[in-house]
């Protein structure tokens, strides 16, 4: 596996891509899995590297909006609206699909994600390829999100083509899903674009997930298990956090634990022996950092071998709903917890 960093190297990842291997690279929001989104073996490829499950479709990324029309059969009005406020960005819109893009990229569905990137590796990479590049996040099924490149090459280093490395990511977290083929459209998965910045322009989305309506389809990828480490994690009480956690936390002695927490929790617990491994996420009224910090955070301490995980809880507003998403399906309720 080859690892670029220079822009120099991106000749080396465009050819590749046109031979129909895979490449990651990053972008705004997560490092992404690339390959042809064209091409059917190419996007086969994708699965099988990642160990996805094949009726898990990809988001095809684009670098300007004519090749939009390449893969989608129709934009309906919502969607013309938020591309123009958020494109390029963290938001991915599903549209009906065109005939060209291939059943394996959409696992056979009748429409497509779309997202064009804010990030100028992506775009060069895209346009050098000239085709929509399909690109789940690049790393094993299961496992968190990539957020720099020793993280992709940690989960799937011996098994693609080569890494373009831009450093860390900014937003840390995955773009913001939309259903824009509803009426009224359907947030599958919260992400880098603040629900509440949506709304403001195409009015109220409905929620796919647990507290949705039973007839609301959630993105296919909702039903697996997602970003776990490989020790179990547990979800921290809003109030509280350090009461709970200072009993465990006493005495050189004792278990390696793993504590990914605001800064108002590290902050009320104090100091700590050297066998507890804190993880600062941020203040809570900054949730931008917990989103930047969160798949980085559970990656080291899982790399450092801890025998558990706990979480703090963060607010759902902003880039907080995308955040706390992703916690819940990481993590585990506290009373879960066998003492
Ligand atoms: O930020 C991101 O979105 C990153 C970067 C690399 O762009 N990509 C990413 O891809 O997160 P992935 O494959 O990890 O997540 C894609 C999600 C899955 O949950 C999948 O089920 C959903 O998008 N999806 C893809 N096509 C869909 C479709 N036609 N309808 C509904 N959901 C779809
Ligand atoms: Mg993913």
């Amino acid at each position: 596996m080859w690892h670029a960093t220079s822009a120099d190297d991106m000749a080396q990842a465009v050819d590749a891509l046109k031979r129909g291997d895979l490449v990651a690279f990053p972008t705004e929001t997560v490092y992404g899995l690339g390959g042809n989104g064209l091409s059917a073996d190419s996007c086969r490829a994708i699965y099988a590297a990642k160990g996805r499950p094949s009726d898990n479709p990809l988001i095809l990324h684009i670098s300007d909006m004519a090749m939009l029309d390449d893969i989608a059969s129709d934009v309906p009005e919502a969607a013309h609206i938020l591309a123009d406020a958020f494109w390029p960005g963290p938001l991915t819109l599903i549209l009906p699909r065109n005939a060209s893009v291939p059943d394996a990229a959409t696992g056979g569905l009748n429409t497509v994600a779309v997202r064009f990137p804010d990030h100028p590796v992506a775009q060069a990479l895209i346009r050098g390829a000239g085709v929509p590049i399909a690109a789940p996040s690049a790393n094993s099924s299961g496992k968190p999100s990539p957020t720099a490149a020793w993280h992709v090459a940690e989960d799937l280093g011996d098994r693609i083509a080569g890494i373009v490395d831009g450093g860390p990511t900014d937003v840390g977290i995955e773009s913001t899903i939309i259903d824009c083929t509803r009426t009224p459209a359907v947030l599958l998965r919260p992400g880098g674009i603040a629900r509440e910045a949506i709304e403001a322009l195409i009015g109220p989305v409905l929620l796919a997930g647990p507290v949705a309506a039973d007839d609301i389809p959630q993105a296919p990828g909702m039903k697996y298990r997602h970003y776990a480490p490989s020790v179990p994690v547990y979800r921290l009480p809003k109030d509280g956090a350090a009461t709970f956690l200072r009993p465990l936390c006493e005495g050189a002695d004792g278990p390696r634990l793993g504590l990914l927490l605001a800064d108002e929790d590290i902050s009320a617990l104090g100091t700590v022996p050297a066998r507890i491994l804190l993880w600062n996420m941020g203040s809570r009224t900054h949730p931008e950092m917990a989103a930047h910090r969160l798949f980085d955070g559970l990656r080291r301490l899982d790399d450092a071998i801890v025998d558990e995980m706990f979480i703090s809880d963060f607010p759902e507003t902003g880039i907080g709903l995308g955040v706390m998403n992703r916690i819940r399906k990481l993590s585990r309720p506290l009373e879960e917890r066998e003492t």
